[in-house]
């Protein structure tokens, strides 16, 4: 297999080369570069000084789970006691209070999103009193999407008619892989009649979008796995598909040692297996979208990367343009135009300080102009697959120098046909795109040193 690329090498040969591990760039900085240097003293000054013209996103974190996926790179533990999940929710309401008594001003919001973990974790009267909590607290008046990700194995009727009086709009549906050799693999079984039933029962509640999460690169997976899932789920029209790359990083997530290293795909098997999906759902009409998301041409997802407007923020590709993000919960991080910061992921730390009154800030990052320029760069070429850095920098009033040290690092794309550099104008070639976060860290000074704090690029 050959790409026309000028160093004519093969794929083989260009996944050795640049199947390096790179961050995911959800966030630029990225959370590594998060210290307890920022703490709750100056969350607080950053809330309060924060911009609220504009409405702000609601991102709400839920780290409980029926049971625990072993592939899991998510925050979270297998809980199911119900009275420990309903003190969080109050606590999370506590937390609240905390944040808008730092803002001191009414507080306007967009989006809510509601992560985990599995917010279907919380009982139908937890969900409902947490909204009525959040409207008695936030402006709701032109919140256009509540969104959440569910686990459809959990789902249940009174669940769903709970969704529709709070008035669900998004709904993310974990599927991963439907063969029960892969799902023994990973300990997740899930049946195909149980994500319909949950697809059309939320669909008849009013949830207007519907996303459904895949994987590949899971243990004992192979192309014909990953096509044959895909059969059986674009039967249910799902406006939007995420199809995300096992991230194996047991040196973060110990459980994920239970998954067998021989079991893995290797590299090309993981590509093969990303490339087949990606010709699968254009065939039947998915556009793709960024790298690892797909959506039907009425999403708004596909409308925003036609139109040049996609971001990037911690829940993957979104059209959320809210220049403040306030997360709640264990581990959930906010974003203001001064910084980032991130609630303790312990959920005991979490509680203590939300019960004494203190916000439960863990770390942060300041931002400097320096880290816009490159943030709003690497978003770009993340969302876009094209980058004018001239013009970036014009508008981040910054100077291309800052960014010299890239462009030796970009002629090695260059010659190998991943990029293409034209008058400041950065641009993957589709034999490049999958390795964009490659490209990306180019561009990233702390990149280099990171080297086996993240997963693999393909
Ligand atoms: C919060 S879960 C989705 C909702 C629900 N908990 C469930 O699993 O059905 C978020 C998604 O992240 C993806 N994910 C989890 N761990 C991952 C990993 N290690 N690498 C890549 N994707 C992962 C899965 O596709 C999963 O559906
Ligand atoms: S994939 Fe979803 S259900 Fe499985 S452990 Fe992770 S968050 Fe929980």
């Amino acid at each position: 297999m050959f790409l026309s690329n000028p160093s004519g090498l093969t794929v083989s040969q260009l996944i050795e080369r640049y199947d390096t591990r790179s961050p995911r760039y959800t966030s630029y900085p990225t959370a590594t570069r998060f210290t307890p240097a920022v703490g709750a003293g100056q969350a607080g000054a950053w809330l309060k000084a924060a911009p609220l013209e504009r409405s702000v996103s609601l991102y709400l974190h839920i780290p409980f789970c029926k049971r625990l996926c072993w592939y899991c790179g998510c925050n979270t533990r297998a809980m199911n006691r119900r009275e420990l999940i309903s003190s969080y929710v109050k606590l999370l309401l506590r937390e609240a209070d905390l944040v808008l008594a730092q803002v001191g001003r009414p507080v306007r919001v967009g989006s809510i999103h509601l992560g985990g973990g599995t917010p279907n974790m919380l009982s139908p009267t937890d969900l409902e009193q947490l909204f009525e909590g959040l409207s008695a607290r936030f402006d709701l008046r032109r919140c256009f999407e509540i969104a959440a990700e569910l686990d459809p194995e959990v789902l249940t009727p009174e669940w769903v008619d709970a969704a529709g009086r709070i008035g669900l709009s998004r709904a993310s549906l974990g599927v991963q892989d439907l063969s029960p050799r892969v799902q023994a693999a990973v300990n997740r079984p899930e049946r195909f009649d149980t994500i319909r039933w949950a697809s059309e029962a939320l669909r008849g509640q009013g949830v207007s979008s519907l996303n459904l999460d895949l994987m590949y690169g899971l243990p004992l997976q192979t192309v014909e796995h990953v096509v044959t899932t895909l059969g059986q789920v674009t039967t249910l029209q799902p406006d939007r598909i995420a199809l995300f790359g096992y991230a194996h990083v047991p040196w973060m997530k110990p459980h994920q040692k239970l998954i067998r290293d021989e079991d893995l795909p290797d590299a090309g098997m993981r590509f093969a297996q990303s490339q087949a999906a990606a010709r699968y759902l254009g065939a039947k009409g998915w556009q793709a979208i960024g790298l690892d998301h797909f959506a039907l041409p009425h999403d708004s997802l596909a409308a925003a990367a036609r139109a040049g407007r996609l971001h990037r923020n911690f829940q993957g590709y979104t059209t959320d343009e809210a220049p403040v993000l306030i997360g709640l919960g264990v581990s959930a991080i906010s974003r203001t135009p001064a910084g980032f910061v991130q609630n303790s992921a312990s959920e005991r730390d979490w509680r203590a300080s939300v019960t004494a009154g203190e916000l439960p800030v863990a770390r942060g990052v300041a931002l400097t102009d320096r880290d816009i320029f490159v943030g709003e760069i690497i978003e770009r070429l993340m969302c876009d697959f094209v980058v004018d850095v001239a013009d970036v920098a014009r508008r981040c009033r910054q100077d291309m120098s800052e960014v010299t040290g890239t462009w030796p690092l970009l002629r090695r794309f260059r010659a190998d046909g991943l990029v293409t550099v034209d008058d400041g104008v950065v641009e993957i070639t589709p034999s490049g795109r999958p390795f964009v976060r490659a490209v990306c860290a180019a561009f990233d000074p702390e990149a280099t040193g990171l080297v086996q704090k993240h997963s693999r690029v393909v």
